[in-house]
């Protein structure tokens, strides 16, 4: 038993944040915030949107997509920063507005930035031991609500939106690999401390992030955790028709790439649009260029991220 990606869709908020619309607010510039992350502008939800809404209109564009029924989906994995409540999960609200009524499995899956790939790999290691058929796999987040404008260190760097995609079981593999990691010793270095408590926020409710810190692990174990899962293909970085990194500096992009021997032609980057997006940045990146033509069948697919804790992780597929 395998499982393939049948289909991929996501959503950004209308509203859209320019680095010199942050300019007018914020001490920084466009030269600043493009040079050091190649970030141009962000995507940010309206107050009346929550994840799950997020969620649905990626889900509903990677249903259509897969040219399956919303009811045929056995299990939703939510990977999410920004649930819309405590509890209930996201993905037990997704699923109702779904209108999924089937009893499948639904959770939410918290690994920050890494989290599409901890959600993709986990939905893949379901279908391989027989407990699901159809998954529908989401990133969704509102970064933009666990940000402190006064911090020109973070808040210039992350945006909303939700990307999704359907893994299906298979006969033939797609997913060839998948690697999981975490190091909790530094979990301070980006985190938001606030928690809710007799009905108040206690502590920083705001993301915090020592930024060079993050930058020089992330280029470390990004291009470990990617080795591992070709090897365990049996193929080299000069197979990968295609690197769809997290998506939350052109820098550490850029570094991933040149470590695999990978010209930026093959790597899928929308950074510049949307900012990090933290779980979100993958399916966004994905949805991207499988819809423009970029992916084609047949092509090998490497996907990585690192979040916060630290986690990282990555998934090789053939499409
Ligand atoms: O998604 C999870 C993983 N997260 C990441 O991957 C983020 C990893 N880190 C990064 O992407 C980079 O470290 C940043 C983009 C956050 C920062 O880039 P950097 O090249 O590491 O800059 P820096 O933190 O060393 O700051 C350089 C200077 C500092 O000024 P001084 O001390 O040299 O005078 C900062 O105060 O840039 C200043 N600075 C800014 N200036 C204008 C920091 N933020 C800004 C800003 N605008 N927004």
């Amino acid at each position: 038993m395998h499982s393939k990606i049948i289909g991929t869709g996501s959503y950004l908020p209308a509203k859209t944040l320019t680095n010199f619309d942050l300019e007018k607010f914020v001490d920084t510039t466009d030269e600043w915030i493009v040079s050091r992350s190649g970030i141009h502008e962000r995507h940010i939800a309206a107050d009346d949107e929550v994840t799950s809404d997020l969620a649905l209109q990626a889900s509903l564009r990677a249903i259509e997509a897969a040219g399956i029924a919303a009811t045929d989906i056995d299990l939703i994995i939510v990977a999410t920063t920004c649930p819309d409540k405590i509890f209930p999960s996201t993905a037990c609200i997704l699923q109702h507005k779904l209108g999924i009524q089937n009893g499948g499995a639904a959770f939410d899956m918290q690994a920050v930035c890494g989290g599409f790939v901890y959600a993709l790999n986990t939905a893949d290691l379901y279908i391989r031991a027989g407990q699901a058929k159809t998954v529908l796999v989401v990133g969704a987040e509102i970064m933009s609500r666990m940000l402190d404008w006064k911090d020109r260190t973070t808040c210039v760097l992350f945006g909303d939106g939700a990307g999704a995609v359907i893994l299906q079981a298979t006969d033939v593999p797609g997913i060839l690999a998948g690697r999981l990691h975490s190091d909790g010793r530094h979990h301070s270095l980006l985190r938001v401390d606030g928690s809710i408590s007799n009905g108040e926020v206690q502590g920083d409710p705001f993301i915090r992030m020592e930024g060079q810190a993050v930058f020089k692990f992330a280029v470390t174990v990004l291009s470990r955790v990617v080795e591992e899962v070709l090897n365990e293909a049996g193929l080299t970085g000069s197979d990968i028709d295609w690197l769809v990194p997290h998506q939350a500096n052109i820098r550490i992009i850029d570094a991933t790439a040149k470590k695999l021997g990978l010209s930026l032609d093959n790597v899928v980057v929308t950074v510049a649009n949307h900012g990090n997006t933290s779980s979100a940045s993958i399916p966004l990146a994905l949805d991207a260029a499988v819809r423009d033509g970029r992916i084609k069948s047949g092509q090998h697919v490497l996907l990585e991220a690192i979040g916060g804790g630290f986690t990282w992780g990555a998934v090789l597929l053939k499409w």
